[in-house]
């Protein structure tokens, strides 16, 4: 059975493209489909590109809700979707227990640094600033924790040569595109395995 994914965007939403294009002609095919993309920003670019493409979209707006009341209606939304998984993808808010409780270790997300090395916002930042060589992108499940829960992968990002922010940006999100379908799938098709 394929599985049902809710994807969470809060913004351009590069990843999800990078995901439906997985979905519809890639490596995702055979085993999952988008059963809604959400949004918590009602200007997210990323919600008009999938509505372009016939996905069906979804907003509740975050702005000056607290975490747990935002969190709540959330959980109340998705109900009528039933989704397996819930997908961040530059999902730009922290979720709290009320959610993660609910969709235990079935919320994933991709993040642009080494979870053992950088947590929280701002990592190609820290990344450039830190002048690293190599850096690594990783997907993880979303425990109580900032960037802590259980790593399905990480993969390597080479950075010798990039003199500017953007550049290391640029080279990191080729990575995160291509991997993030990758490591889904390891998920989706049972390969992946808790331990
Ligand atoms: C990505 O770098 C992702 O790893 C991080 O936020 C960024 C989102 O970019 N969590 P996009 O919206 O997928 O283009």
């Amino acid at each position: 059975m394929k599985k049902r994914i809710a994807i969470f965007i809060s913004g351009r939403g590069s990843n999800m493209v990078a995901i439906l294009d997985n979905i519809e002609r890639g490596k995702l095919k055979e085993v999952c489909e988008a059963a809604l993309i959400f949004s918590n920003n009602p200007e997210a670019k990323g919600l008009e590109i999938a509505r372009e493409r016939g996905y069906k979209t979804g907003c509740i707006p975050s702005k000056g809700k607290q975490r747990e009341e935002f969190d709540r209606q959330v959980v109340e939304y998705l109900k009528s979707f039933s989704p397996d998984y819930i997908v961040l993808a530059g999902f730009m808010r922290i979720l709290s227990p009320v959610i993660i409780r609910e969709y235990s270790n079935r919320i994933i997300n991709i993040h642009p640094a080494d979870t053992d090395q950088f947590q929280g916002v701002g990592a190609y930042e820290w990344t450039f600033n830190n002048k690293l060589e190599e850096t690594k992108i990783t997907v993880h499940f979303v425990d109580e924790g900032v960037d802590t829960g259980p790593v399905i992968g990480k993969r390597k990002v080479d950075l010798r040569g990039a003199k500017t922010l953007h550049e290391v940006e640029e080279r990191g999100l080729a990575v995160e595109h291509d991997f993030y379908s990758e490591a889904l799938y390891d998920v989706f098709s049972g390969r992946y395995k808790f331990n």
